[in-house]
């Protein structure tokens, strides 16, 4: 299938569904997790991304989310973005399911993502305390106190993201499996290597989809999709765009 091809197939689709990951916010400059220069090549998840290293040093894991919230607080939502937020406005059903955290497809114009991971602009009580919400925003750069405390109760506050060996949200789980059944689904930026997000391509292949991969490398989905785009997500958002938009 060539950009043209798709770019025609998306014009006249009805319901989109686009999952991204982290190769989405790199060309914005955020780090990707996996690759040679990606964030678990230096820092062991295991130490920063699991309620254990929560509970053995609060500080530390604290240090590193605000390190992250002052980096992502730098970057521009870049072309990938805005493409999709220009789909979200067009499509009457159009879902969009990100794995990333930063906000970015927000701060795009993307009304209603899935925050299948959560958002480091969140944070909850590592209580659950019944006084304060379940999550609330604050978009402090940096935070202080490190580590944060519940306004409610004063017991440790946590990143609302969702941690290694922790189960997705009820809701978010059931939306984006709704959302799989769709016309066209889109993997985006993500090396599908983590589950139950990496299972999504091939739900929305179940529901007969016309499944599509945007990867400058392969991964997992590049031999299930029916047709891949190698090169980055602004690219060829950009290339298909150029031409649905238009045409
Ligand atoms: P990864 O870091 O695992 O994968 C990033 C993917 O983006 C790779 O397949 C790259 O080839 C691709 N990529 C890099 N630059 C790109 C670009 N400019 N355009 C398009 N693609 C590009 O990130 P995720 O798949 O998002 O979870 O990782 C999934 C989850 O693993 C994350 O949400 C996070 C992580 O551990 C948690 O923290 C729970």
């Amino acid at each position: 299938m060539t950009v043209i091809e798709l770019a025609k197939y998306l014009k006249v689709a009805e319901k989109i569904t686009v999952l991204t990951g982290a190769g989405v916010s790199a060309e914005s400059g955020v780090p990707t997790f996996r690759g040679s220069e990606g964030l678990w090549k230096t820092h062991r998840p295991e130490r920063l991304a699991t309620p254990e290293a929560f509970t053995r040093d609060p500080e530390l894991v604290w240090e590193w989310y605000d390190w992250r919230r002052r980096l992502v607080a730098k970057c521009q939502p870049n072309a990938a973005h805005i493409t999709l937020a220009t789909w979200s406005q067009t499509y009457s059903k159009f879902s969009l399911i990100t794995q990333n955290v930063d906000g970015l497809h927000e701060r795009a114009g993307t009304a209603t993502t899935i925050r299948f991971h959560g958002s480091i602009w969140e944070l909850c009580c590592w209580n659950r305390c019944s006084s304060s919400p379940e999550r609330w925003t604050d978009e402090r750069v940096p935070l202080s106190p490190i580590p944060p405390l519940c306004p409610a109760c004063g017991h440790l506050a946590r990143p609302g993201v969702v941690w290694f060996g922790e189960s997705i949200n009820k809701d978010v789980l059931t939306r984006s499996l709704s959302s799989a059944d769709c016309d066209v689904f889109l993997t985006i930026g993500t090396s599908g290597v983590v589950y139950p997000a990496a299972s999504l391509t091939k739900e929305a292949k179940l529901h007969g989809a016309l499944t599509i991969e945007i990867n400058p490398e392969d991964t997992p989905h590049t031999e299930i999709v029916d047709a891949r785009f190698k090169g980055s997500a602004a690219q060829v958002l950009t290339a298909i765009e150029a031409i649905r938009g238009t045409s």
